[in-house]
């Protein structure tokens, strides 16, 4: 069985001007122990397929389709069934750690409630089990820091308490949503480091979203590119690192910063993602493609495996370009 079967699934929003399709049609699945990357510039729909999972949407959202995870169906789901769904089997981080860390309490107090709520954990046994898992997520003097408040944390530090906040009942999987945006370079590179040691060490599948493919290239195993609220490509790490067809993953990859070529300005896909109110018939990536036929402004091409594996959809699909060196894929 998968860990997470999720099939067609859909966000629309009520707006005043009219419906929004935020996510339309999704389907992927994902395998225990694995990590799926979920890439797309912003207002891709990254987000809300998050929130859709963990029954975090917005009030003007509906969600159809189906989401399964172990088996268990997890969409609209009653707020009681979510609360032990969230804590204990999915468990989610955000860009900013803020969203999910109270300022006025003690950064021990609020893991040891986790425990204290879901466990049934002693008062002695939950600070016994943050610390350790503060020691888990490499934090310094993790016994001293018990006692301080968020905002006496740098950025990062602060990421791994929050990290270790969300792994604190073991969940089986965890969804980061742009965990290192806000991070410098080097910081980033640390925290995805301890993502992906945590991922071994307690077998837990991650989805990783995040607009820069960069960053998906050191812990994922396969890639999901979003663009519009569709599935452009979907595919093995590898597959979309050496050998990406899409018009819109080739743009993506030609962005990411690499060694050698620090200092030059990288090309960005020229233009802005489409309105969702005002989506042109056909591809919505067609305004932005070098690639454009006149086929793709009448119709939207279907998603469709095109090798094992790999899914695509384009009606025009250009060679597959080299654009990563190195090994990192
Ligand atoms: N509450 C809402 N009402 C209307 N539209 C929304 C709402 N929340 C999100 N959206 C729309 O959904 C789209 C996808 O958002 P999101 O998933 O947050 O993108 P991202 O890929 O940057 O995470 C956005 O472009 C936005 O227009
Ligand atoms: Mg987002």
């Amino acid at each position: 069985m998968k860990l997470l079967d999720v099939k067609d699934l859909e966000v629309q929003f009520a707006t005043p001007e009219g419906s929004v399709v935020a996510v339309n049609k999704l389907n992927f699945s994902l395998d225990k122990g694995q990590t799926l990357g979920i890439v797309g510039e912003s207002g891709s729909g990254k987000s809300q397929t998050a929130f859709a999972l963990m029954g975090l949407l917005a009030k003007n959202g509906t969600i159809s389709g189906s989401a399964k995870f172990e088996g268990q169906e997890v969409l609209n789901l009653p707020e009681k069934q979510l609360n032990n769904i969230r804590a204990e089997q999915i468990a989610m981080i955000f860009q900013d750690p803020m969203t999910s860390l109270n300022p006025y309490m003690k950064v021990g107090t609020q893991l040891m409630e986790v425990l204290i709520k879901h466990k049934g954990m002693s008062k002695q046994d939950a600070f016994n089990h943050s610390v350790r898992m503060l020691d888990a997520v490499k934090m310094p003097e993790a016994h001293k820091r018990m006692a301080m408040y968020p905002h006496e944390f740098s950025g990062g530090m602060r990421q791994r308490v929050m990290i270790a906040m969300a792994l604190l009942c073991q969940p089986k999987l965890l969804i980061a949503d742009e965990p290192t945006t806000a991070l410098d370079v080097t910081v980033q590179a640390q925290i995805m480091s301890l993502l992906n040691e945590l991922k071994d060490d307690f077998g837990t599948s991650i989805i990783m979203i995040t607009h820069d493919l960069g960053v998906v290239a050191g812990i994922c195993d396969s890639v999901l590119v979003m663009y519009a609220g569709r599935t452009m490509e979907y595919g093995s790490v590898r597959d979309i690192f050496y050998r990406p067809t899409h018009p819109y993953t080739q743009g993506l990859l030609k962005a990411i910063p690499r060694l050698d070529t620090e200092g030059e300005i990288l090309p960005t896909i020229p233009g802005n993602p489409p309105n969702l109110l005002r989506l042109p018939v056909g591809c919505p990536f067609q305004q932005r493609c070098e690639f454009v036929t006149e086929q793709c402004q009448q119709s939207a091409p279907a998603l469709a495996e095109f090798e094992a594996g790999r899914q695509r959809a384009c009606f025009n699909p250009p060679a597959a370009i080299a654009t990563v060196s190195g090994s990192e894929a």
